[in-house]
């Protein structure tokens, strides 16, 4: 039987058990979420804490949508205004201690095999919702549901209609991907779960300068 070598399928995230697994989310991706889900949510007079911010390409879009964003990430990627963080440490940064309360949402891309523990820790720290990237294929999974979905399953799930091309260590402007993602969302005192798609939208949000400072530009 010949092998499948496809670039897109070559692609995929299969990452060692020790990585941090830097794949950065294509901004559009996130004024997607912005605009065709969290639509009704006030982001406007709400904070957002982005702890895996890697070098800030879901920061960046968060800040055009939420009044006031605060980025970490466990390795220091040289993004300025970010604070070193483990987010799994069970104690809130000192700046959340400072202000008396913590983010109103959490967003973040988490690593691949930490998301159920991200999505976990998120739940606990945010006060209104929290908003996770993930492969399609986290939907399924006996130990996922039994562990996560069967307990706290997200309200609304966001399928992209569009793939999110995302490859290890840099952002892509051109790449391909055979990954499919969604916009997992909790908001707190909701109890059903809603299944949506987001319309086709790369080209209206995405922006050239989105990819400032790389080789690539934007399709
Ligand atoms: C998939 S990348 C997401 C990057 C960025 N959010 C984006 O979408 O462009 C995952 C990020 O999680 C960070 N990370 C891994 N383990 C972490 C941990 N325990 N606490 C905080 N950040 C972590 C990695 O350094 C990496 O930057």
């Amino acid at each position: 039987m010949s092998q499948n070598t496809s670039s897109a399928v070559m692609q995929q995230r299969a990452e060692p058990h020790d990585s941090l697994d830097d794949f950065p989310t294509q901004p559009w991706g996130t004024r997607a979420l912005c605009t065709h889900v969290l639509a009704g949510c006030h982001l406007k007079s709400k904070t957002v804490w982005e702890p895996t911010c890697n070098r800030g390409h879901m920061v960046d879009p968060l800040g055009e949508f939420f009044s006031a964003v605060w980025a970490s990430d466990i390795h220091d990627y040289g993004l300025e205004g970010a604070f070193q963080h483990d987010f799994l440490m069970p104690f809130v940064p000192r700046v959340f201690q400072w202000c008396g309360h913590g983010p109103d949402w959490i967003v973040a891309n988490p690593p691949f095999r930490l998301a159920e523990q991200f999505i976990a820790r998120a739940l606990e720290v945010a006060t209104e919702g929290v908003a996770m990237i993930v492969r399609t294929s986290f939907l399924e999974g006996v130990g996922r549901y039994e562990n996560l979905y069967s307990k706290r399953p997200p309200n609304i799930v966001a399928q992209f209609s569009e793939r999110v091309p995302m490859v290890r260590g840099r952002l892509t402007a051109t790449g391909s991907t055979a990954t499919s993602y969604c916009w997992l969302v909790w908001l707190k005192g909701v109890s059903s779960t809603k299944l949506v798609w987001i319309p086709p939208c790369r080209k209206q949000l995405e922006r050239a300068e989105d990819y400032a400072g790389y080789s690539e530009v934007a399709a």
